[in-house]
């Protein structure tokens, strides 16, 4: 695991703009994972400007999100696919067809619906860069803690700490979703580089788990720890339990 810790957030989302950049500018069909969360909202705002000033094109990039609510239209403000298509599609020349979200709508078989986007994952060549951001509670995706570190694309009920954690995105009289469609740790441990961002002091315990806490479910980033290219970068806030 490799931890670069930055002055600000602002470094930060720089950084993790940097390593998306040299991968969609050097791979030929490269496969990007996808995070949502405020952390990654500020890497989005770099990249768009990168296009804007015609530095990188993501025309030949196809993209798999970690994680979408589940019992939600894609259409409602709240959805991950809303989310990625405000912060980043509608803005950039990515081919909305070779975006993907986990889903699981009505009536279809979650089961089917998780291994049919592993293999989506598979068929496009596996995920390149897998961005993530963390949890307070250690999660990755919506793997919440003991989350099987073998996990697979499935459905989890996600934990009060996160709902709570997530409220502050929801007006009182809003639906908020208690379960979610997320990629597995397996998932997640498969990509070619992982580049998990974190910022701020409320994140700095989990940052602490997962580099120098044992390998446990309890805490599900630890799981990178077993990843060979796995890059941490933090702003001082949130390295500062190291
Ligand atoms: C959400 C997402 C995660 C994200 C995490 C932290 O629940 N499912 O992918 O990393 O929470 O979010 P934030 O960056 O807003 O702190």
């Amino acid at each position: 695991m490799q931890v670069i810790i930055f002055d600000d957030a602002q470094q930060v989302a720089d950084n993790a703009a940097q390593w998306v950049a040299e991968l969609i500018t050097k791979k030929t069909n490269p496969v990007l994972g996808l995070a949502t969360g405020s952390t990654p909202i500020s890497l989005y705002q770099q990249l768009v400007l990168k296009y804007q000033a015609g530095e990188i094109s993501f025309k030949n990039t196809t993209s798999f999100n970690l994680d979408e609510y589940l019992g939600i239209d894609e259409d409602n403000s709240q959805s991950y696919r809303h989310f990625m298509n405000e912060n980043l599609f509608n803005h950039v020349d990515i081919n909305k067809a070779k975006t993907f979200l986990p889903t699981c709508s009505q009536g279809e078989n979650p089961r089917e619906q998780g291994l049919r986007y592993e293999e989506m994952i598979n068929n496009a060549g596996g995920i390149d860069l897998q961005i993530l951001g963390i949890g307070a509670n250690g999660h990755i995706g919506f793997n919440e803690p003991t989350s099987s570190l073998a996990s697979r694309t499935r459905i989890k009920t996600l934990t009060q700490q996160t709902l709570s954690d997530n409220s502050r995105l929801f007006s009182p009289d809003e639906f908020q979703p208690t379960l979610a469609m997320t990629m597995g740790i397996a998932t997640i441990l498969d990509a070619r580089y992982v580049l998990l961002m974190a910022t701020g002091e409320n994140k700095a315990k989990a940052v602490k788990d997962m580099v120098t806490g044992a390998l446990s479910a309890v805490c599900p980033a630890s799981a990178l720890q077993m990843h060979e290219n796995a890059i941490v970068v933090l702003d001082k806030a949130a390295a500062s339990q190291l």
